[in-house]
């Protein structure tokens, strides 16, 4: 299985830092954030890792990354930001027809997912999470043992459980996103592909155990910051 990191966007909740810096290049206490979902995909024994981001930001990504070591990282440069599906476009040659590990660039991950990555076969692959604030993240309508369909932030969530930034597709995912249309807010989104795979009844979700935060937002960061500094000091 191949990895892509997606770390471009425009950092907008993170304003006046993201006006400096890409958000992946921001500390989460003592490394920068881009550090952690290259972590996590070694960590499930991925080794061969894409990072979609903007032209300007791969200099200091590569500095930032000069002692990362254990996996073969390239660069992939994303012109305009036009969403996490628009990004993962850039990955298909890359991929080669290989299967598929999406980790979006601000997701703080405890969680090793290396029995689910030598598990996976086809199709597509959620993890979801209980959270408090639902309504800021994808929502899984869950039936039994299916998803029956995701929300992208919800007004009324139909359940407590958020689809975390870590995804896996079969080749096909490249095929689906190009027959997608732009949501309202004029992006590719990441919650169509997925409701794709759920109408063709292709697509599993496991829950995580461990902690999760995204760290795209100034309390998210705050809160992903502490956990990392609490397991340093363990
Ligand atoms: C994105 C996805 C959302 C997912 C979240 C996880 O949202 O669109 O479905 O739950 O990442 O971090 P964003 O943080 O880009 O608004």
């Amino acid at each position: 299985m191949k990895g892509v990191v997606l770390a471009g966007g425009r950092g907008s909740r993170l304003l006046p830092l993201t006006k400096i810096t890409n958000k992946h290049l921001l500390p989460v206490h003592d490394r920068p954030m881009i550090f952690f979902p290259l972590e996590t995909l070694k960590r499930s024994g991925i080794r061969e890792i894409l990072i979609v981001t903007e032209g300007k930001y791969v200099p200091a990504f590569r500095k930032a990354l000069v002692k990362f070591s254990g996996v073969k990282i390239s660069f992939a440069v994303q012109k305009k930001p036009d969403g996490i599906a628009g990004a993962l476009r850039l990955a298909e040659k890359f991929t080669a027809g290989e299967n598929l590990a999406v980790i979006l660039g601000d997701n703080i991950f405890e969680d090793s997912f290396l029995k689910e990555a030598r598990a996976f076969r086809s199709g597509a692959q959620v993890f979801l999470k209980p959270v408090h604030d639902p309504e800021r993240f994808g929502v899984a309508e869950v039936r039994g043992s299916k998803v029956v369909k995701i929300a992208e932030k919800p007004r009324k969530p139909k359940s407590n459980l958020a689809v975390v930034g870590l995804y896996f597709f079969d080749k096909n995912v490249f095929d689906i996103i190009r027959k997608m249309n732009p949501s309202k807010r004029g992006e590719l989104e990441i919650t169509d592909v997925n409701n794709f795979y759920i109408h063709r009844k292709s697509l599993n979700f496991s829950k995580i155990k461990g902690f999760w935060s995204d760290a795209g937002t100034f309390e998210s960061l705050a809160a992903a910051t502490k956990l990392v500094r609490e397991k340093a000091q363990k």
